[in-house]
């Protein structure tokens, strides 16, 4: 199963959104490649674009909200700090097991679900915030 960014994830901040739509792409790339056979070169370059990518999606989201003084950015790097732990374990199940459909199904629905929720209640919170500052 792959995700698809509709309207419903749209927070209305330009940067964000490309973002979250980008991630969405990458998450996508990763159970394609997981579940096509493609081999573990594959599989492992597409976990690192999308581990790399929401390093970089985090950063920036923190870094907007430091910039405006968002009043809940510990919060809510606290969150993106868990889940970074969450996708590094997840990493290590897939190098350590290999693209099997178990953990493909789990990383696709662990991160997938995360994803949605997040942008869906924090970022959405955040967004509309920042939106006032700029
Ligand atoms: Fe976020």
């Amino acid at each position: 199963m792959t995700y698809e960014w509709d309207k419903s994830l749209e927070t209305g901040h330009k940067m964000i959104d490309n973002q979250h739509k980008q991630l969405i792409v990458a998450l996508n790339a990763l159970i394609e490649a997981s579940q096509g056979g493609k081999g573990h070169e594959e599989v492992n370059n597409t976990l690192e674009f999308l581990t790399a990518y929401t390093i970089k999606h985090f950063a920036d989201e923190e870094k907007l909200q430091v910039q405006y003084d968002y009043p809940d950015y510990l919060n809510h790097k606290l969150y993106h700090d868990e889940f970074k732990v969450t996708v590094r374990g997840l990493t290590e199940e897939l190098l350590r097991e290999g693209p099997t459909g178990e953990v493909v199904n789990k990383i696709s629905s662990i991160i997938g679900n995360w994803l949605v929720n997040h942008i869906k209640g924090d970022d959405f919170k955040m967004a509309a915030y920042v939106k006032t500052q700029e």
